[in-house]
């Protein structure tokens, strides 16, 4: 029985080296280094290379080293009948509503305007009718364990948040809201909107032309959720025409982000490269490994994903 950690640009090493600390009894595996593949029960995996997976035959259970699990569904051979966990790690909440914070703050003080006035060498401190925490409407697309930490923490600096999600969710001091009326509804009023939500076929191009046509002239938008969610050219048009006024962008379609890619130097754009929160391998070894004790006991395995939903 071997655990097989594949994450060719993540440093596989590290995770290793974490799991060989605290299971010296395991027999841990770096991919390519497979070894016989029937022993492979486990796999600790990040953007695996497409059909890796399914060659594994004994595998039974994937870590995905992320919330999102994605990076798995693209394979067209992913092997569909092996049970999915996937990291809800504290850290990882606690970075992602630290990067939310962080940018909804800028904004909500008028932060991209200030920088341009000190390039210019501008004094001016009313720049513009500054709107209270209260009156200041945020939106969030996705209200998983991120999207509903986020919502609860903005909530807290008194912001009016209202959040959507598939299925409906009652969270205190949140509006709610689902379906097409809902988005509908929550978009009007944003002018904060950020996007948590899981990638799927359905939220797959979401943030398009016309969705920002929806929200309140001059809003902003943060997305910290996949690149794919975006129409890129859709964006563009609509900070050049001010219906946005400023991006922030954590995930690409490509990525690395190309170095010619027009977002680099739009200055209505903040580029981050895909780090607004990332997995700490020093608090998810434990939760890998308490779920390979749980398999070997024929315990349920936690936080598993349903496969259906792709999330
Ligand atoms: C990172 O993008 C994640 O899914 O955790």
């Amino acid at each position: 029985m071997a655990v097989l950690v594949i994450a060719p640009n993540e440093r596989p090493d590290i995770w290793a080296s974490y799991l060989r600390e605290l299971a010296p009894e395991l027999d841990i595996r770096i991919w390519p280094d497979t070894g016989d593949p029937d022993k492979i029960i486990y796999a600790v995996a990040w953007n695996p290379p497409a059909g890796i997976l399914a060659s594994f035959t004994n595998l039974k259970i994937i870590f995905s080293l992320g919330a999102g699990v994605d990076h798995l569904f693209k394979d067209p051979d992913f092997p569909t009948e092996v049970t999915i966990s996937r990291v809800i790690d504290p850290y990882l909440t606690a970075g992602m509503r630290e990067y939310v914070l962080l940018h909804v703050l800028k904004y909500h003080k008028n932060q991209p305007e200030l920088d341009k006035q000190q390039r210019k060498h501008i004094w001016n401190s009313r720049e513009n009718e500054r709107l209270q925490s209260d009156e200041r409407n945020i939106g969030i697309l996705g209200l998983g364990i991120l999207g509903t930490d986020c919502a609860k923490s903005l909530s807290a600096l008194n912001f009016n948040v209202k959040g959507w999600s598939r299925s409906m969710k009652v969270i205190p001091g949140i509006t709610c809201l689902t379906g097409l009326s809902g988005l509908n509804h929550l978009l009007n009023s944003s002018s904060i909107l950020i996007c948590l939500l899981p990638l799927t076929k359905d939220t797959e191009g979401i943030l398009n032309f016309s969705l920002f046509s929806k929200l309140p002239k001059g809003a902003y938008l943060i997305n910290a959720a996949r690149g794919n969610h975006l129409i890129e050219k859709d964006l563009i048009t609509c900070l050049d025409s001010g219906q946005l006024t400023h991006a922030t962008l954590d995930v690409f379609r490509k990525e690395p982000l190309p170095k010619e890619h027009i977002f680099w130097d739009h200055d209505k754009i903040t580029v981050t490269p895909h780090n607004a929160s990332i997995t700490d391998p020093r608090t998810v070894v434990y939760q890998i490994l308490e779920n390979i004790q749980r398999h070997l006991d024929a315990k349920p395995i936690s936080n598993t994903v349903d496969i259906k939903n792709g999330y």
